[in-house]
């Protein structure tokens, strides 16, 4: 069966979804874009992807995308059918459109719009938690990274650097206090089985499994605190993982070579993994 993407307003095959070379998106990164989880037949916290796509564009000042949530909704369920998938991600990306190179923001051109399915592999799929080991590394990102931009070349670096150095992930550092994983949030549990998360600023993107997870904690109980902290605190911490819509909740066993906790899966970390499960299961 032949993989079916859109591409402003038409759905094509996967081979034939093309964009101009003069696509803003292709010469500046001039695009944003989000990623939403797809599971059994559901859309997971569509609203809250919406209202942050709709966030983004109004930062990057795209004022005339004019495609309705219930337009957008419509065609990601398609997509979805058309692929046969009932459990993925979707991929939406809106560019301010094609000019020629102009470093000035053009009035009066059309948005792109693509949007495009994938299966997704992580603990939402095998419902069960896998670690890894990240380490450490310097926040090289510009300072919108509450912008979800498709400019992710630093991003890509940061992962790919962790991976030649026999890590999974990096997680990323600015002015002594852990920002975010390089395409992920970052919780930590301390000794005291408080669950902690950098607060809102431009320095992280507001992940919506963060903030999904944030009330489960609240409703379950969990004690949580949204503030900074150190490269030390998460060496300290008893638990350590990571968030997003299609990885899901991944553990971290260690950080820079040193054991989080006792290096062991956690209690906390396992029974968000059951809340979040049940939520979007319910959703
Ligand atoms: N990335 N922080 C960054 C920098 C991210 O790129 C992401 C998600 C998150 C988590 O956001 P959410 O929980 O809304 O997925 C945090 C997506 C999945 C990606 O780029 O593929």
């Amino acid at each position: 069966m032949h993989r079916i993407s859109f591409v402003n307003g038409e759905f094509v095959t996967h081979e034939k979804a093309f964009v101009h070379i003069d696509d803003r998106g292709f010469l500046f990164a001039d695009a944003v874009y989000e990623v939403i989880l797809y599971y059994k037949n559901r859309l997971i916290d569509f609203d809250l992807h919406i209202a942050r796509l709709r966030k983004s564009l109004q930062l990057i000042k795209i004022n005339n995308f004019d495609v309705s949530d219930a337009k957008i909704k419509e065609i990601i369920l398609e997509l979805f059918a058309q692929n046969n998938l009932n459990t993925g991600s979707i991929y939406l990306q809106i560019t301010r459109g094609n000019s020629p190179r102009n470093l000035t923001l053009p009035k009066n051109i059309e948005p792109t719009f693509i949007a495009t399915v994938s299966p997704v592999k992580s603990s939402l799929t095998e419902e069960t938690l896998v670690s890894i080991k990240v380490m450490t590394d310097i926040d090289m990102r510009w300072s919108n990274c509450n912008i979800k931009s498709v400019g992710l070349l630093a991003s890509l670096l940061a992962k790919q650097k962790a991976i030649d150095l026999g890590f999974s992930d990096t997680v990323m550092v600015r002015d002594g206090f852990i920002t975010e994983g390089t395409f992920s949030n970052l919780f930590i549990v301390d000794q005291n089985s408080t669950l902690i998360t950098r607060g809102l600023d431009n320095y992280i993107l507001g992940g919506i499994t963060r903030e999904r997870l944030l009330k489960l904690a609240q409703l379950n109980n969990i004690c949580v605190e949204e503030r900074e902290f150190s490269v030390d605190e998460l060496y300290n911490a008893r638990e350590a993982f990571l968030t997003s819509s299609t990885i899901g909740i991944v553990p971290i066993s260690s950080v820079n070579d040193k054991t989080i906790g006792d290096g062991q899966i956690g209690n906390i970390v396992t029974k968000l993994l059951k809340l979040y499960l049940d939520f979007i299961s319910m959703d």
